[in-house]
């Protein structure tokens, strides 16, 4: 069993942070065997940021920290609890999230990360709300931070074309009328398909490393877009299923940013109309961990989040593993 219900939390604030140098798909295809067409017709993707040389996943996550945290209200000091999740972290250790924690003057919280692939994001968040609904802590920030393009082959196609860097932050607080279900798997017999198999403990270090160019992305993109496209249907499925809810009821599906085939294709599959689908990707291509509340914060402040919404977010990714949840939108 894989799904929960955790009543007692809501999302009080959202923030993000994106850093200012565009990339185009254009741009790529003047260095690269690529084309904007390509780029566009495969993946939905027309340009995407680009972390500055000294920005880290935690400097972007700070930021979008700071932003959630004044909208909320929430003062770094009452933080209780940060929790990062990043496909690729600052560093192997310590946690990106204390990092972030010592950045916001967090001094009163404890910090940690969550490595889950893509899906980071729904998972940290599922812990935060436990935390918080359980009543053991008032206020979690959750953060989502990627500078996945430092981690990318520039010379492999079929993968640097996909990806982009920026960072989201929401704070979770108590709310004893608000309920989270989630749907979170993991199937680590797909830990071939979407890897970085160097710099760990398993493959450390070293000039061959290095030479084979095993500290970047590694991806089967065919295997990843027949995974996510089942596991993502059927992951909504169960949650809606578990929720008590019709897709006809949710007023707003936020899948992972991956890939639009794949978000048209379980769209479709789940039957959620077109319209009730956010989409962002064709600005900042697959942000990882971020791309979630990213669209968060697109979608409250173009109105197309308002408060009383139901709201699916789906995310997806290494691991291979998958995490749905369905909540109430409550707008501050
Ligand atoms: N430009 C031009 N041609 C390219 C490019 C490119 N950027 N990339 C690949 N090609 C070529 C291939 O070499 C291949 O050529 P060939 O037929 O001569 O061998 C051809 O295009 C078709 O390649 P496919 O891999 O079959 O292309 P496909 O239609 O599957 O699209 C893609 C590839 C976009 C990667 C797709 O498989 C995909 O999106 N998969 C899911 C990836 C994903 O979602 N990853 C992240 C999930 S988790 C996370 O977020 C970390």
């Amino acid at each position: 069993m894989t799904r929960g219900v955790i009543r007692g939390a809501r999302i009080a604030s959202v923030g993000i942070s994106l850093p200012e140098r565009v990339l185009t798909n254009e741009e790529i295809s003047r260095t690269l065997e690529t084309s904007d067409e390509w780029i566009r017709t495969r993946t939905g993707i027309r340009e995407r940021r680009i972390a500055a040389p000294d920005q880290a996943p935690s400097d972007l996550a700070a930021e979008a920290g700071e932003h959630a945290l004044q909208r909320a209200g929430v003062s770094a000091a009452d933080l209780d609890l940060v929790i990062s999740s990043s496909l690729v972290p600052d560093m192997v250790f310590p946690a990106t999230a204390a990092v972030i924690a010592d950045r916001l003057g967090a001094t009163n919280a404890g910090a940690f990360d969550v490595q889950a692939g893509c899906s980071g994001f729904v998972f940290a968040l599922a812990s935060a709300v436990s935390f918080v609904g359980s009543g053991m802590y008032s206020n979690v920030l959750v953060t989502g931070a990627e500078a996945v393009s430092r981690a990318l082959d520039w010379t492999d196609r079929s993968t640097c074309v996909l990806f982009g860097d920026g960072a989201g932050a929401v704070v979770v607080v108590p709310d004893p009328d608000a309920i989270f279900t989630f749907d979170l798997g993991t199937d680590g017999s797909g830990m071939p398909l979407l890897n970085m198999p160097a710099g760990g403990a398993r493959l450390p270090a070293s000039l061959q490393t290095v030479e084979a160019r095993q500290h970047f992305l590694k991806m089967n993109g065919r295997q990843i877009f027949r995974f996510a496209t089942r596991a993502v249907a059927g992951s909504c499925a169960t949650v809606l299923d578990a929720a008590g809810l019709s897709v006809e009821e949710i007023d707003l599906f936020v899948p992972h940013q991956a890939n639009l085939r794949i978000i048209d294709n379980v769209a479709k599959r789940i039957g959620v109309a077109p319209e009730r689908v956010f989409t962002n990707l064709e600005r900042y291509g697959n942000t990882s961990c971020a791309s979630i509340p990213l669209c968060l914060a697109e979608a409250e402040e173009s109105g197309r989040l308002k408060d009383g919404d139901q709201l699916l977010l789906a995310g997806f990714g290494a691991g291979l593993s998958w995490g749905t949840c369905v909540t109430t939108w409550r707008a501050g």
